[in-house]
């Protein structure tokens, strides 16, 4: 794979590097698209990663289609897929030994209930990163504080990668692209509308001058469990530092977790008073 960059960027050719655990779906291929306008190759990445997976998790059963991927990827016009069997020698994560962790940022939101997860995938991808040599990589906004911890870990060990964030892919019916959606009965994805939906409460009541946090939250939080969802958090935090302010005063992100029928989805939207 490195040689393969090498041999690019010796032509004085440009890198954008997609990574993804696969089952693609519309959201990952708006990366591609956007990637392609960033860089004279895309190269994307297939690798569903252990070590961001608790044991209790759904590693074993996360969707996979690899054929499928690999064909969508070439007539989007990807210059290279790198799908290794594994990153981590015989004994799988557990016989990994060096970890990045990116404290502060993992702690919130998703790393409360993960405690694992952020440095499960901080770790792969800066492996990634050594591996793919990207100029550029590119992250869907579906997993912001999954991108705000890689631009924080490309910050501190000063990694030479250009990270840029693109908008959610939603369904028609507002639900976020997930490869966990195919896993939604029709009866709870009907349900599960109430994710975006209570991110759209959100917007109108902050534009509306709810500026109380925890008001805004607990609004957030029965819209969902109305519609049978159990929340996992409602959060409405700075989008640099992902702490939380008493009120809302500028640009904040409001992101959900919530689970239907054992399907964990996960969505957000930023909402600026002043703009709202
Ligand atoms: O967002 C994902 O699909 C994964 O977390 C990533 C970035 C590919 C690392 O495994």
């Amino acid at each position: 794979m490195r040689a393969w960059t090498r041999a690019r960027r010796a032509q004085g050719e440009t890198i954008a590097f997609v990574p993804t655990m696969g089952y693609l779906h519309e959201g990952h291929l708006s990366l591609i698209r956007g990637a392609l306008s960033l860089a004279d190759h895309v190269v994307a990445s297939i690798y569903v990663n252990p070590s961001q997976f608790a044991p209790h998790e759904d590693f074993e059963t996360y969707p996979r289609d690899t054929e499928r991927d690999l064909s969508a990827l070439e007539s989007l016009g990807c210059s290279a897929v790198f799908v290794p069997d594994t990153l981590y020698g015989q004994g799988g994560a557990p016989a990994q030994r060096a970890w990045i962790e990116v404290s502060e940022l993992s702690a919130p939101l998703c790393g409360a209930s993960r405690p694992h997860f952020f440095r499960g995938v901080a770790t792969v991808v800066a492996k990634l990163f050594h591996i793919v040599e990207p100029d550029t990589a590119v992250f869907g906004d579906k997993d912001f504080q999954q991108r705000r911890v890689i631009e924080r870990m490309v910050e501190d060990l000063d990694l030479p990668v250009r990270i840029v964030g693109l908008p959610i892919v939603r369904e028609p019916d507002g639900l976020a692209m997930s490869s966990r959606n195919v896993r939604l009965s029709s009866e709870e994805r009907l349900r599960a509308r109430a994710v975006p939906q209570s991110l759209e409460l959100a917007e109108r009541l902050i534009s509306a001058g709810e500026l109380d946090v925890d008001a805004v939250r607990r609004q957030v939080r029965s819209h969902i469990e109305s519609a049978g969802g159990e929340v996992d958090y409602v959060a409405i935090v700075d989008p640099d530092s992902l702490q939380t302010p008493d009120r809302v005063s500028g640009p904040v992100r409001v992101a959900v977790a919530a689970t239907f029928g054992g399907v964990r989805l996960i969505d957000n939207r930023p909402v600026d008073p002043r703009g709202a």
